[in-house]
């Protein structure tokens, strides 16, 4: 039997919407959408590996809601996700005659999602935009909270907006065709999830790790409760001023890891690895209660993902005060005191030196 789906409500403070958590619900997109956003017309950008396995099923679901629906399909991967692939979708936007009344359907993982919101959010001053996340880690994170982007050559991330979509459809059932280390991507930000606000989730995962083959029922829960999770931050604070800093535990040292590594290693992947290089260093400080790090090593190591680094301590910390989350000479930190227990710590870069060298490279 189908599950039934599940619906989170975001209450930003810029728009509300829904995310619908369900398995085998990307056909009914045409029903969901009219109703969460008037459009004539949809723009569905994806990339060259979700294209194949469900652009034809997005479009015909949207012309069955009634909508006028041309698409543009990227290449894929992070090394498109930069100024001239995002002046290509922009152009293909026009061509279509997009116009205010225009939504975009965002389908595939966080690099289209980035992407195609971005476009969104800057064509003709800023029009709609539905993500349809396909990977975990873009169901459990990038779809949700309005962040888009590009990269520079500089850095990730570097230019972008905030954009909230007027819907999410995640159908657990595109998690079925991704490579296994792909959705072991998306596991990075379950964990960190779990270990931001969630101990039952952290002690589930523990006890039963999570794969593309998991039920639907749990998977349609797992991605519900990190929907939850991030929805309960970027309600009370959606442009990062304060408590949805918590959302970047692991990055700082994460980011660092990934630049470092030429961006070769999945995001998710680093997330993991940096969030167990600076809960073994807060543990040795004395801030985060004892065993917490080894439990997390666990859960991490148990689902594939990398629990440290073995990148030169003075590489990692010249990237990390390179990243565009530094404030003067010092960078916020996000350091956890126990599972499902953190907070926020502006630390000197010091003193964020002295962390890489207690937390990284201890097990690589
Ligand atoms: N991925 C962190 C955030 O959306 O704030």
């Amino acid at each position: 039997m189908t599950p039934v789906p599940r619906t989170i409500r975001v209450d930003a403070a810029s728009r509300t919407y829904d995310v619908v958590v369900g398995s085998d619900i990307l056909d009914g997109l045409g029903t969901r959408l009219p109703s969460a956003c008037e459009a004539d017309a949809a723009f569905v950008v994806t990339d060259s590996n979700v294209s194949p396995l469900y652009l034809r099923r997005t479009i015909d679901a949207l012309e069955a809601g009634g909508l006028r629906t041309s698409s543009l399909t990227i290449p894929a991967g992070e090394s498109h996700k930069r100024l001239d692939t995002f002046g290509s979708i922009l152009e293909a936007m026009a061509e279509a005659s997009l116009t205010r009344d225009s939504v975009v359907v965002a389908l595939g993982g966080g690099v289209v999602g980035d992407m195609a919101g971005f476009a969104a959010a800057t064509y003709m001053r800023g029009i709609k935009v539905v993500q349809v996340p396909t990977t975990l880690l873009a169901m459990v994170d990038s779809s949700v909270g309005g962040k888009t982007a590009i990269d520079l050559d500089a850095g990730k991330n570097l230019v972008g907006a905030f954009l909230q979509p007027s819907l999410v459809i995640a159908d657990v059932e595109t998690l079925r065709s991704l490579d296994p280390t792909v959705f072991a991507d998306g596991l990075g930000e379950v964990i960190k999830h779990a270990v931001l606000a969630d101990r039952d989730l952290f002690d589930s995962l523990s006890r039963t790790p999570l794969t593309k083959d998991t039920d639907a029922k749990t998977l349609i829960d797992v991605v519900a409760r990190n929907v939850a999770i991030k929805r309960d931050v970027v309600n009370a604070d959606e442009r990062e001023q304060g408590i949805r800093q918590t959302l970047n535990l692991g990055h700082t040292i994460g980011h660092a890891i990934e630049a470092a590594a030429g961006f070769e290693l999945g995001h998710g992947h680093c997330v993991a690895a940096g969030l167990c290089c600076v809960t073994r260093a807060t543990e040795a400080l004395g801030w985060t209660t004892k065993g917490t790090a080894k439990a997390v090593e666990r859960l991490v190591a148990q689902q594939g993902l990398p629990t440290d680094s073995n990148i030169p301590h003075d590489q990692l910390v010249s990237f990390a005060t390179h990243d565009k989350k530094r404030h003067g000479d010092s960078v916020n930190l996000v350091v956890v005191h126990d599972i499902g227990r953190c907070d926020v710590r502006r630390v000197t870069l010091s003193d964020f030196a002295r962390i890489v060298e207690l937390g990284c490279g201890v097990n690589a």
